[in-house]
């Protein structure tokens, strides 16, 4: 009897989970050949090995030291991390940039190096910097043959000379800097990117934060939106 009744309750389950496991997956490949598509047919670049080579996954406990812990894992890790790269190029060719012509590249709190690997297939000077110490040294293990890197302090400053990037991206980051940083923050990304360049930031979504906020809490966050984007 408890036999049968384990088995009426574990058979579902492990399907449910088998199946979870087969979405993951083909979500991953999913992105996978869109990313693959898009550098192919818009860039003429080929995709770069290590946007798909496991070896080079962080652990799951780093992962989740910084991202939510359903960030954790291969299928998520690399589907996220195409999906997310798709929208910077996205981002990108619709204002008229073309990543090929880029000579240096910044990715503004860095993490885990999810995100920069998708930027192999480019031939800019790739950098990273982040506060979190130990997902630098991650980065610098898994690919410190190509990305620079920089430990940053939580005071608002970018070890970078004025103009010193074509593109700069910050992403999930300005959620996570307290607000009467953020304005600092902000002048200092503004101040590395070169005249004509490109500064990408993610911001809270309208639908999901901004409603929640004091109005306090909701000018503060515009004071440091307008710094970016205000005229230089
Ligand atoms: C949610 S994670 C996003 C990581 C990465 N951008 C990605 O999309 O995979 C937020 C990252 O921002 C970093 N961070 C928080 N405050 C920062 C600051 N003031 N300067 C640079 N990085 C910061 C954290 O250490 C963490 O790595």
């Amino acid at each position: 009897m408890l036999t049968a009744i384990k088995t009426l309750m574990g058979g579902p389950l492990r399907h449910a989970e088998r199946q979870r496991a087969k979405d993951r997956a083909e979500e991953r490949t999913y992105w996978r050949q869109r990313l693959e598509r898009m550098l192919r047919e818009e860039y003429c670049v080929a995709m770069h090995p290590v946007q798909s080579d496991e070896s080079l996954l962080p652990s799951g406990e780093l992962v989740a030291s910084i991202q939510q812990a359903n960030k954790t894992g291969a299928d998520v890790f690399f589907a996220s991390g195409y999906r997310a790269s798709i929208l910077l190029l996205e981002d990108l060719r619709d204002h008229g940039f073309d990543p090929r012509s880029f000579e240096r590249i910044l990715d503004f709190g860095v993490g885990v190096g999810r995100l920069i690997r998708h930027f192999y297939a480019f031939a800019a000077e790739l950098h990273g910097c982040d506060v979190t110490e130990p997902v630098v040294r991650e980065v610098e293990r898994q690919l410190g043959g190509r990305v620079r890197t920089k430990v940053l302090t939580t005071e608002p400053v970018l070890p970078y000379p004025d103009q010193y990037f074509d593109f700069v991206w910050a992403n999930s980051v300005f959620t996570h800097i307290p607000y009467d940083k953020a304005a600092g923050w902000a002048s200092e990304l503004r101040r590395v990117v070169r005249p004509g360049g490109c500064l990408i930031v993610t911001a809270y979504g309208s639908n999901r934060y901004l409603g929640h906020l004091s109005e306090r809490q909701g000018n503060r966050t515009f004071k440091w939106l307008e710094k970016l984007t205000k005229s230089s």
